[in-house]
């Protein structure tokens, strides 16, 4: 079933333009250049708050789409992850709209918090690669991925599928609202069609991140930084290299680092930077400068222009498409999922079921 892969993961990740291809068709009006999402009785123009819940890399993909909701729809956001949303008592507006995030649809902690919200009058959206699943099936609004079975343990195409199918329904609920012309409906519209072959084009990388694996699997701790929506993609690549390598990896947004991590750094710590370029990479740059005068060593992964700029004196680089600000998410997952990928396959831990996990996490 691996194909010519070693291992699902691999595999996996490697579907993603495929499987991104195939979610977005459900989502998106080609020759329209509209956004469509299914049928629903909810009023989505009327929406005045978002909550979003979710655990792990789901959540990540929902702290990716709250800076979407407020930047494009100008929809405030509230995020947490599941386990402390449902019991910190959170305040609930009535007729607000609260959406859950999960691969499996079965996550005890997000399935809690869902009826949570179902009972305190939410209406209730999901994002789910299970169709049949618990969160499907209690949704008043489904909106699946279409990622197939997953089976690897560490999400990596589920994430990417959420991400697709999140940037549509920001677009939609900009439109619904008034905030996104029709001109830059169609914009996103385009953007989002070209992001499987911008995913291929990240794909590429493979054989040259590879080769970097010998740098990053020695190390204790390892750093990844990342501002707006490239800050949960940090988190996410921290995330990845710790579960499947089982070296400490934090993410952080770029500009806290000085506010007490930079304390980790020397010449052990490799820092990870993710930073296509646009307004905010001047000031990210500003902190690469911060982690090298502390003798940190950077791995950089950006586009040619960011490189251009900002690639002398790293230890490595990775080059990532030059996209639009809504695709770069989805582009900027596939390096970090490669490199944990590769640094695990050259510690020779079990990449698809590392210890300690499971794949679905039905207990609280
Ligand atoms: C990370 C990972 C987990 C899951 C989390 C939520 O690679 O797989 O963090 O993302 O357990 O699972 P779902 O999305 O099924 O609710």
């Amino acid at each position: 079933e691996k194909g010519p892969y070693r291992h699902f993961m691999q595999k996996e990740i490697f579907e993603q333009p495929t499987v991104v291809a195939q979610t977005l068709q459900s989502y998106i009006r080609p020759i329209e250049q509209q956004v469509a999402l299914p049928q629903m009785d909810i009023d989505l123009a009327g929406i005045e708050r978002i909550t979003i819940v979710a655990c792990g890399t789901s959540f990540y993909a929902g702290m990716v789409a709250k800076y979407w909701f407020e930047t494009f729809a100008r929809v405030p956001v509230d995020i947490d992850v599941a386990s402390e949303f449902r019991y910190r008592d959170p305040v609930l507006q009535p007729g607000g709209l609260a959406l859950f995030i999960s691969q499996s649809g079965e996550t005890a902690d997000t399935l809690a918090a869902l009826r949570h919200c179902k009972d305190n009058g939410q209406k209730i959206a999901v994002v789910v690669n299970v169709p049949t699943s618990s969160m499907a099936r209690e949704a008043d609004l489904l909106l699946p991925t279409h990622a197939g079975p997953e089976i690897g343990v560490a999400s990596t195409k589920a994430f990417t599928c959420q991400l697709a199918v999140l940037a549509a329904l920001a677009a939609h609920l900009a439109a619904k609202k008034g905030k996104l012309s029709r001109e830059d409906e169609q914009e996103i519209v385009r953007h989002l069609i070209e992001a499987p072959a911008a995913l291929n084009a990240a794909l590429a990388h493979d054989a040259e991140i590879a080769s970097m694996a010998h740098l990053i699997a020695p190390a204790r701790d390892v750093l990844y930084l990342g501002r707006g929506p490239d800050y949960p993609l940090a988190l996410e690549g921290a995330l990845k290299l710790k579960e499947i390598s089982y070296i400490h990896a934090e993410g952080y947004a770029s500009g806290e680092m000085k506010h007490g991590p930079i304390a980790l750094i020397d010449e052990a710590v490799p820092v990870i930077v993710l930073a296509p370029s646009g307004p905010l990479f001047e000031k990210t740059v500003s902190n690469m400068q911060e982690v090298r005068a502390r003798g940190g060593k950077i791995v950089l992964i950006s586009d040619a222009e960011g490189l251009h700029e900002a690639g002398e004196g790293c230890l490595a680089t990775i080059e990532m498409p030059k996209v639009h600000p809504l695709i770069a998410p989805l582009v900027y997952a596939v390096p970090v999922q490669l490199l944990a990928y590769h640094v695990a396959v050259a510690k020779g831990t079990d990449v698809d079921q590392p210890r300690n996990l499971a794949k679905s996490v039905t207990v609280e």
